[in-house]
Protein backbone atom coordinates (compact mmCIF):
# COMPACT_ATOMS: atom_id res chain seq x y z
CA UNK A 1 0.00 0.00 0.00
CA UNK A 2 1.84 3.42 -0.89
CA UNK A 3 2.17 5.95 2.60
CA UNK A 4 -0.84 7.79 3.63
CA UNK A 5 -0.12 11.68 2.78
CA UNK A 6 -3.38 13.14 2.85
CA UNK A 7 -7.03 12.65 4.22
CA UNK A 8 -8.33 12.04 0.88
CA UNK A 9 -5.91 8.65 0.58
CA UNK A 10 -7.65 7.73 4.02
CA UNK A 11 -11.23 8.19 2.40
CA UNK A 12 -10.36 6.30 -0.72
CA UNK A 13 -9.59 3.18 1.13
CA UNK A 14 -12.24 3.25 3.50
CA UNK A 15 -14.85 3.73 0.33
CA UNK A 16 -13.59 0.17 -0.64
CA UNK A 17 -13.90 -1.24 2.48
CA UNK A 18 -16.93 0.07 4.41
CA UNK A 19 -20.33 -1.24 3.30
CA UNK A 20 -21.85 1.63 0.47
CA UNK A 21 -24.58 2.13 3.29
CA UNK A 22 -22.08 3.50 5.69
CA UNK A 23 -20.19 5.06 3.76
CA UNK A 24 -23.24 7.33 2.44
CA UNK A 25 -24.00 7.62 5.66
CA UNK A 26 -21.03 9.68 6.66
CA UNK A 27 -20.37 11.07 2.98
CA UNK A 28 -23.50 12.98 2.88
CA UNK A 29 -25.11 16.44 3.88
CA UNK A 30 -28.88 17.30 3.92
CA UNK A 31 -31.34 17.79 0.89
CA UNK A 32 -29.04 19.38 -1.61
CA UNK A 33 -25.39 19.31 0.27
CA UNK A 34 -25.09 23.12 -0.50
CA UNK A 35 -23.84 23.40 3.17
CA UNK A 36 -22.03 19.78 3.00
CA UNK A 37 -19.98 20.85 -0.24
CA UNK A 38 -19.58 24.72 1.34
CA UNK A 39 -18.07 23.84 4.37
CA UNK A 40 -15.09 22.28 2.35
CA UNK A 41 -14.87 24.87 -0.22
CA UNK A 42 -14.95 28.32 1.85
CA UNK A 43 -11.98 26.82 3.98
CA UNK A 44 -9.89 27.13 0.35
CA UNK A 45 -10.92 31.03 0.15
CA UNK A 46 -8.82 31.87 3.08
CA UNK A 47 -4.79 31.57 2.14
CA UNK A 48 -2.01 31.79 4.00
CA UNK A 49 0.49 34.76 4.58
CA UNK A 50 3.97 33.24 4.55
CA UNK A 51 6.80 34.47 6.81
CA UNK A 52 10.45 33.79 6.20
CA UNK A 53 13.97 33.64 8.86
CA UNK A 54 11.90 33.30 11.64
CA UNK A 55 13.93 30.64 14.34
CA UNK A 56 11.66 27.44 13.93
CA UNK A 57 12.94 25.47 16.87
CA UNK A 58 10.70 24.48 19.68
CA UNK A 59 7.56 24.33 17.90
CA UNK A 60 4.30 23.53 19.94
CA UNK A 61 0.87 22.76 18.29
CA UNK A 62 -0.36 22.11 22.45
CA UNK A 63 -3.26 24.37 23.75
CA UNK A 64 -5.97 23.44 26.22
CA UNK A 65 -9.86 22.72 25.28
CA UNK A 66 -12.11 23.38 28.85
CA UNK A 67 -9.05 23.71 31.09
CA UNK A 68 -7.77 20.26 29.65
CA UNK A 69 -4.47 19.98 27.94
CA UNK A 70 -4.56 18.88 24.42
CA UNK A 71 -1.65 18.01 21.79
CA UNK A 72 -3.26 20.04 18.89
CA UNK A 73 -6.58 21.62 18.74
CA UNK A 74 -8.60 19.15 17.76
CA UNK A 75 -10.85 16.86 19.18
CA UNK A 76 -12.62 13.78 17.51
CA UNK A 77 -16.00 14.52 16.81
CA UNK A 78 -19.41 12.82 18.40
CA UNK A 79 -20.44 10.25 15.48
CA UNK A 80 -23.18 7.94 15.48
CA UNK A 81 -22.76 4.42 14.08
CA UNK A 82 -18.91 4.90 14.55
CA UNK A 83 -18.98 0.97 15.30
CA UNK A 84 -20.63 0.15 12.53
CA UNK A 85 -17.91 2.00 9.79
CA UNK A 86 -15.23 -0.37 11.53
CA UNK A 87 -16.00 -3.12 14.19
CA UNK A 88 -15.77 -1.73 17.80
CA UNK A 89 -15.47 1.42 16.08
CA UNK A 90 -16.05 4.32 19.20
CA UNK A 91 -13.67 1.79 21.20
CA UNK A 92 -10.85 2.04 18.84
CA UNK A 93 -10.81 5.74 17.78
CA UNK A 94 -11.33 6.40 21.53
CA UNK A 95 -7.97 4.76 21.84
CA UNK A 96 -5.86 6.48 18.92
CA UNK A 97 -7.14 9.55 20.51
CA UNK A 98 -5.98 8.89 24.04
CA UNK A 99 -2.55 8.00 22.91
CA UNK A 100 -2.28 10.80 20.50
CA UNK A 101 -3.47 13.80 23.59
CA UNK A 102 -6.52 14.71 21.81
CA UNK A 103 -10.18 14.23 23.18
CA UNK A 104 -12.59 11.89 22.07
CA UNK A 105 -16.36 12.44 22.08
CA UNK A 106 -18.53 9.71 22.20
CA UNK A 107 -21.83 9.92 20.97
CA UNK A 108 -25.21 9.05 22.24
CA UNK A 109 -25.94 7.35 19.23
CA UNK A 110 -22.61 5.02 19.91
CA UNK A 111 -23.19 1.08 19.02
CA UNK A 112 -19.96 1.00 22.16
CA UNK A 113 -21.74 1.98 25.45
CA UNK A 114 -20.30 4.52 27.63
CA UNK A 115 -19.63 1.91 30.34
CA UNK A 116 -17.95 -0.30 27.26
CA UNK A 117 -15.18 2.65 26.41
CA UNK A 118 -14.72 3.52 29.72
CA UNK A 119 -13.28 -0.39 30.05
CA UNK A 120 -11.11 0.12 26.97
CA UNK A 121 -9.45 3.18 27.26
CA UNK A 122 -7.29 4.44 30.38
CA UNK A 123 -7.60 8.47 30.01
CA UNK A 124 -10.92 10.26 30.21
CA UNK A 125 -13.05 10.49 26.91
CA UNK A 126 -15.91 13.18 26.29
CA UNK A 127 -19.70 12.16 25.96
CA UNK A 128 -21.95 13.63 23.84
CA UNK A 129 -26.17 14.00 24.50
CA UNK A 130 -28.85 14.27 22.76
CA UNK A 131 -31.65 15.37 24.24
CA UNK A 132 -34.73 12.88 24.02
CA UNK A 133 -38.47 13.18 25.52
CA UNK A 134 -38.09 10.19 28.04
CA UNK A 135 -36.04 12.71 30.79
CA UNK A 136 -35.67 10.15 33.02
CA UNK A 137 -33.58 8.16 30.51
CA UNK A 138 -31.82 11.25 30.06
CA UNK A 139 -30.88 11.64 33.15
CA UNK A 140 -29.66 8.32 33.79
CA UNK A 141 -27.66 9.10 30.75
CA UNK A 142 -25.60 11.76 32.08
CA UNK A 143 -25.05 10.05 35.56
CA UNK A 144 -24.24 7.22 33.51
CA UNK A 145 -21.17 9.24 31.48
CA UNK A 146 -20.26 11.10 35.19
CA UNK A 147 -19.98 7.29 36.25
CA UNK A 148 -17.92 6.69 33.91
CA UNK A 149 -15.57 9.41 34.36
CA UNK A 150 -16.18 11.64 31.15
CA UNK A 151 -14.67 15.01 31.33
CA UNK A 152 -16.51 16.78 29.70
CA UNK A 153 -20.11 16.95 27.90
CA UNK A 154 -20.92 18.13 24.72
CA UNK A 155 -25.00 19.31 24.72
CA UNK A 156 -25.72 19.10 20.76
CA UNK A 157 -28.40 21.99 20.05
CA UNK A 158 -29.16 21.32 16.23
CA UNK A 159 -30.74 18.20 16.12
CA UNK A 160 -33.94 18.64 17.05
CA UNK A 161 -35.47 17.03 14.58
CA UNK A 162 -33.65 15.60 12.07
CA UNK A 163 -32.21 16.93 8.72
CA UNK A 164 -32.87 14.51 5.47
CA UNK A 165 -30.39 12.90 3.97
CA UNK A 166 -31.75 11.34 0.62
CA UNK A 167 -29.37 8.14 0.33
CA UNK A 168 -30.15 7.54 3.46
CA UNK A 169 -33.89 6.74 3.17
CA UNK A 170 -32.95 5.09 -0.39
CA UNK A 171 -30.30 2.96 1.04
CA UNK A 172 -32.24 2.05 3.92
CA UNK A 173 -30.23 2.58 6.69
CA UNK A 174 -30.17 0.57 9.59
CA UNK A 175 -27.68 -0.95 12.34
CA UNK A 176 -26.96 -3.40 12.13
CA UNK A 177 -28.39 -3.53 8.27
CA UNK A 178 -30.96 -5.50 7.37
CA UNK A 179 -29.78 -8.69 4.92
CA UNK A 180 -31.56 -7.56 1.62
CA UNK A 181 -30.18 -8.80 -2.04
CA UNK A 182 -28.49 -5.48 -2.46
CA UNK A 183 -27.19 -5.34 1.21
CA UNK A 184 -25.65 -9.25 0.82
CA UNK A 185 -24.03 -8.14 -2.32
CA UNK A 186 -22.23 -5.10 -1.12
CA UNK A 187 -21.10 -6.50 1.85
CA UNK A 188 -20.06 -9.73 -0.17
CA UNK A 189 -17.69 -7.17 -1.82
CA UNK A 190 -15.80 -6.34 1.95
CA UNK A 191 -15.15 -9.51 3.26
CA UNK A 192 -13.17 -7.61 6.00
CA UNK A 193 -15.74 -5.57 7.35
CA UNK A 194 -17.71 -8.45 7.52
CA UNK A 195 -15.35 -11.25 9.69
CA UNK A 196 -14.71 -7.96 11.80
CA UNK A 197 -18.37 -7.85 12.25
CA UNK A 198 -18.88 -11.18 13.01
CA UNK A 199 -16.00 -10.98 15.71
CA UNK A 200 -17.66 -8.60 18.11
CA UNK A 201 -21.38 -8.24 19.98
CA UNK A 202 -21.50 -4.78 19.33
CA UNK A 203 -23.78 -3.95 16.70
CA UNK A 204 -26.70 -1.84 17.88
CA UNK A 205 -26.74 1.30 20.00
CA UNK A 206 -24.97 0.20 23.33
CA UNK A 207 -25.90 3.19 24.81
CA UNK A 208 -29.73 2.91 24.51
CA UNK A 209 -30.82 -1.27 23.98
CA UNK A 210 -31.50 -2.21 27.82
CA UNK A 211 -31.00 0.99 29.36
CA UNK A 212 -34.72 3.19 27.66
CA UNK A 213 -37.91 1.65 28.54
CA UNK A 214 -39.28 -0.18 26.00
CA UNK A 215 -36.23 -0.54 23.87
CA UNK A 216 -35.11 -4.37 24.78
CA UNK A 217 -34.63 -5.18 20.86
CA UNK A 218 -33.67 -3.84 17.71
CA UNK A 219 -36.92 -4.42 16.06
CA UNK A 220 -38.56 -1.37 18.02
CA UNK A 221 -35.46 0.94 18.42
CA UNK A 222 -35.94 3.03 14.45
CA UNK A 223 -39.41 3.98 15.60
CA UNK A 224 -38.02 4.85 19.53
CA UNK A 225 -35.46 6.96 17.93
CA UNK A 226 -37.99 8.66 15.15
CA UNK A 227 -39.95 9.37 18.17
CA UNK A 228 -37.57 10.15 20.79
CA UNK A 229 -35.83 13.11 19.57
CA UNK A 230 -37.29 16.26 22.05
CA UNK A 231 -38.63 18.71 19.26
CA UNK A 232 -39.37 20.90 22.41
CA UNK A 233 -35.49 21.11 23.95
CA UNK A 234 -34.78 24.99 24.62
CA UNK A 235 -32.04 27.49 26.02
CA UNK A 236 -34.10 26.62 29.42
CA UNK A 237 -33.08 23.12 29.31
CA UNK A 238 -29.77 24.21 29.79
CA UNK A 239 -29.64 24.80 33.27
CA UNK A 240 -31.15 21.41 34.89
CA UNK A 241 -28.57 19.52 32.36
CA UNK A 242 -25.82 22.11 33.52
CA UNK A 243 -26.68 21.29 37.35
CA UNK A 244 -27.29 17.46 36.94
CA UNK A 245 -23.87 17.10 34.97
CA UNK A 246 -22.12 19.32 37.38
CA UNK A 247 -18.88 19.65 34.73
CA UNK A 248 -17.34 21.11 31.81
CA UNK A 249 -20.63 21.61 29.39
CA UNK A 250 -19.82 22.58 25.93
CA UNK A 251 -23.11 23.68 23.24
CA UNK A 252 -22.44 22.32 20.14
CA UNK A 253 -24.23 23.35 16.42
CA UNK A 254 -23.90 27.24 17.10
CA UNK A 255 -24.03 29.35 13.94
CA UNK A 256 -25.46 32.89 14.78
CA UNK A 257 -24.22 35.68 17.18
CA UNK A 258 -27.47 35.76 18.81
CA UNK A 259 -27.57 32.11 19.53
CA UNK A 260 -23.97 32.55 20.23
CA UNK A 261 -24.61 35.73 23.42
CA UNK A 262 -27.41 33.63 24.74
CA UNK A 263 -25.12 30.69 25.25
CA UNK A 264 -23.02 32.62 27.06
CA UNK A 265 -25.85 33.54 29.20
CA UNK A 266 -26.52 30.05 29.70
CA UNK A 267 -23.57 29.78 31.76
CA UNK A 268 -22.04 27.03 29.19
CA UNK A 269 -18.12 27.05 29.52
CA UNK A 270 -17.67 26.70 25.17
CA UNK A 271 -19.70 26.83 22.53
CA UNK A 272 -18.83 24.95 18.85
CA UNK A 273 -19.30 27.03 15.99
CA UNK A 274 -21.10 24.26 14.00
CA UNK A 275 -23.72 22.99 11.09
CA UNK A 276 -23.85 19.43 12.30
CA UNK A 277 -21.24 18.88 9.43
CA UNK A 278 -23.80 20.20 6.70
CA UNK A 279 -26.20 17.65 7.60
CA UNK A 280 -28.94 19.77 9.23
CA UNK A 281 -30.22 22.80 7.95
CA UNK A 282 -28.74 22.81 4.11
CA UNK A 283 -28.40 26.51 2.93
CA UNK A 284 -27.23 27.37 6.11
CA UNK A 285 -23.49 29.36 5.85
CA UNK A 286 -20.39 27.27 6.27
CA UNK A 287 -18.89 26.88 9.71
CA UNK A 288 -16.05 28.67 9.22
CA UNK A 289 -17.58 31.75 7.58
CA UNK A 290 -19.82 31.95 10.32
CA UNK A 291 -16.86 31.63 12.76
CA UNK A 292 -15.13 35.67 12.69
CA UNK A 293 -18.08 36.81 13.59
CA UNK A 294 -18.96 34.39 16.66
CA UNK A 295 -15.32 35.67 18.00
CA UNK A 296 -15.83 39.30 17.43
CA UNK A 297 -18.93 39.17 19.21
CA UNK A 298 -18.44 36.83 22.31
CA UNK A 299 -15.13 35.69 21.55
CA UNK A 300 -14.32 37.19 24.82
CA UNK A 301 -16.52 35.77 27.19
CA UNK A 302 -16.94 32.15 26.09
CA UNK A 303 -14.12 29.75 24.44
CA UNK A 304 -14.84 28.74 21.20
CA UNK A 305 -14.61 25.47 19.23
CA UNK A 306 -15.50 24.90 15.61
CA UNK A 307 -16.12 22.03 13.23
CA UNK A 308 -17.44 21.28 9.59
CA UNK A 309 -15.37 20.68 6.59
CA UNK A 310 -12.10 20.67 8.22
CA UNK A 311 -10.33 18.12 5.90
CA UNK A 312 -6.14 18.95 7.12
CA UNK A 313 -4.07 20.69 9.35
CA UNK A 314 -3.72 24.14 7.24
CA UNK A 315 -8.33 23.97 7.71
CA UNK A 316 -7.41 23.74 11.67
CA UNK A 317 -4.86 26.51 11.34
CA UNK A 318 -7.35 28.66 9.57
CA UNK A 319 -10.52 28.27 12.17
CA UNK A 320 -7.67 28.63 15.21
CA UNK A 321 -5.77 32.12 13.02
CA UNK A 322 -9.69 33.12 12.65
CA UNK A 323 -10.19 32.88 16.32
CA UNK A 324 -11.31 29.25 17.59
CA UNK A 325 -9.19 27.54 20.30
CA UNK A 326 -9.83 24.53 18.98
CA UNK A 327 -11.49 22.24 16.81
CA UNK A 328 -13.29 18.90 15.81
CA UNK A 329 -12.81 16.68 13.27
CA UNK A 330 -15.88 14.36 12.34
CA UNK A 331 -15.49 12.30 8.72
CA UNK A 332 -11.78 13.05 8.66
CA UNK A 333 -11.52 10.67 11.05
CA UNK A 334 -14.07 8.63 10.09
CA UNK A 335 -12.42 8.00 7.04
CA UNK A 336 -9.43 6.62 8.71
CA UNK A 337 -11.32 4.58 10.82
CA UNK A 338 -13.13 3.09 8.15
CA UNK A 339 -10.00 2.85 6.04
CA UNK A 340 -7.64 0.70 8.78
CA UNK A 341 -9.66 0.53 12.25
CA UNK A 342 -7.39 2.55 15.37
CA UNK A 343 -4.36 2.80 12.43
CA UNK A 344 -6.21 4.56 10.23
CA UNK A 345 -7.51 7.17 13.12
CA UNK A 346 -3.71 7.31 14.34
CA UNK A 347 -2.72 8.06 10.50
CA UNK A 348 -5.57 10.73 10.08
CA UNK A 349 -4.44 12.36 13.04
CA UNK A 350 -0.68 12.41 12.11
CA UNK A 351 -1.67 14.07 9.02
CA UNK A 352 -3.41 16.27 10.25
CA UNK A 353 -0.65 17.26 13.04
CA UNK A 354 2.19 17.02 10.30
CA UNK A 355 0.33 19.67 7.92
CA UNK A 356 -0.55 21.79 10.96
CA UNK A 357 3.04 21.93 12.49
CA UNK A 358 4.52 22.51 9.39
CA UNK A 359 2.21 25.14 7.87
CA UNK A 360 2.53 26.93 11.22
CA UNK A 361 6.24 26.97 11.01
CA UNK A 362 5.97 28.42 7.22
CA UNK A 363 3.77 30.74 8.53
CA UNK A 364 6.82 31.82 10.85
CA UNK A 365 4.71 30.87 14.15
CA UNK A 366 5.89 28.41 16.86
CA UNK A 367 3.59 28.59 18.86
CA UNK A 368 -0.16 27.52 17.88
CA UNK A 369 -1.53 29.64 20.59
CA UNK A 370 -0.42 32.44 18.92
CA UNK A 371 -2.02 32.32 15.62
CA UNK A 372 -3.70 34.99 14.30
CA UNK A 373 -6.16 36.83 11.45
CA UNK A 374 -2.64 38.40 11.13
CA UNK A 375 -1.64 35.01 9.69
CA UNK A 376 -4.60 34.79 7.04
CA UNK A 377 -5.22 36.74 3.56
CA UNK A 378 -9.10 36.34 3.51
CA UNK A 379 -11.08 37.22 0.64
CA UNK A 380 -12.79 40.64 0.38
CA UNK A 381 -16.46 39.78 1.40
CA UNK A 382 -15.61 36.80 3.08
CA UNK A 383 -17.73 37.64 6.62
CA UNK A 384 -19.71 40.74 4.54
CA UNK A 385 -21.30 39.24 1.47
CA UNK A 386 -24.69 37.96 3.01
CA UNK A 387 -26.15 40.60 5.21
CA UNK A 388 -28.94 39.94 8.02
C1 LIG B 1 -21.77 10.13 10.09
C2 LIG B 1 -21.94 11.27 11.05
C3 LIG B 1 -22.66 11.07 12.23
C4 LIG B 1 -22.78 12.11 13.15
N1 LIG B 1 -23.41 11.88 14.34
C5 LIG B 1 -23.45 12.86 15.28
C6 LIG B 1 -23.97 12.59 16.58
O1 LIG B 1 -24.36 11.48 16.89
N2 LIG B 1 -24.01 13.63 17.45
C7 LIG B 1 -23.56 14.89 17.14
O2 LIG B 1 -23.64 15.79 17.95
N3 LIG B 1 -23.04 15.14 15.93
C8 LIG B 1 -22.95 14.15 15.00
N4 LIG B 1 -22.38 14.41 13.79
C9 LIG B 1 -21.79 15.74 13.52
C10 LIG B 1 -20.33 15.78 13.96
O3 LIG B 1 -20.22 15.75 15.35
C11 LIG B 1 -19.62 17.03 13.45
O4 LIG B 1 -20.37 18.16 13.81
C12 LIG B 1 -19.41 17.02 11.94
O5 LIG B 1 -19.05 15.74 11.50
C13 LIG B 1 -18.32 18.00 11.57
O6 LIG B 1 -18.17 18.07 10.19
P1 LIG B 1 -17.05 17.24 9.38
O7 LIG B 1 -17.53 15.84 9.28
O8 LIG B 1 -17.02 17.96 8.07
O9 LIG B 1 -15.75 17.34 10.17
C14 LIG B 1 -22.23 13.38 12.86
C15 LIG B 1 -21.52 13.57 11.67
C16 LIG B 1 -21.37 12.53 10.78
C17 LIG B 1 -20.55 12.75 9.52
Amino acid sequence: MPPITTIDDLKTIYKRRVPTMFYDYAESGSWSEQTFRENVSDFEKIRLRQKVAVDMTNRSTATTMVGQDVAMPVALAPVGLTGMQHPDGEIKAARAAEKFGVPFTLSTMSICSIEDVAAHTTKPFWFQLYVMKDRDFIERLIDRAKAAGCSALVLTFDLQILGQRHKDIKNGLSAPPKLTIRNMIDIAQRQRWAWGMLGTKRHSFGNIVGHAKGVGDLSSLSSWTAEQFDPALNWDDIAWIKERWGGPLILKGILDVDDARRSVDSGADALIVSNHGGRQLDGALSSIRMLPDIVDAVGKDIEIHMDSGIRSGQDVLKAVALGAKSTYIGRSFIYGLGAMGEKGVTAALNVIHKELDTTMALCGERLITNMSRDNLLIPKGFRDEFTD
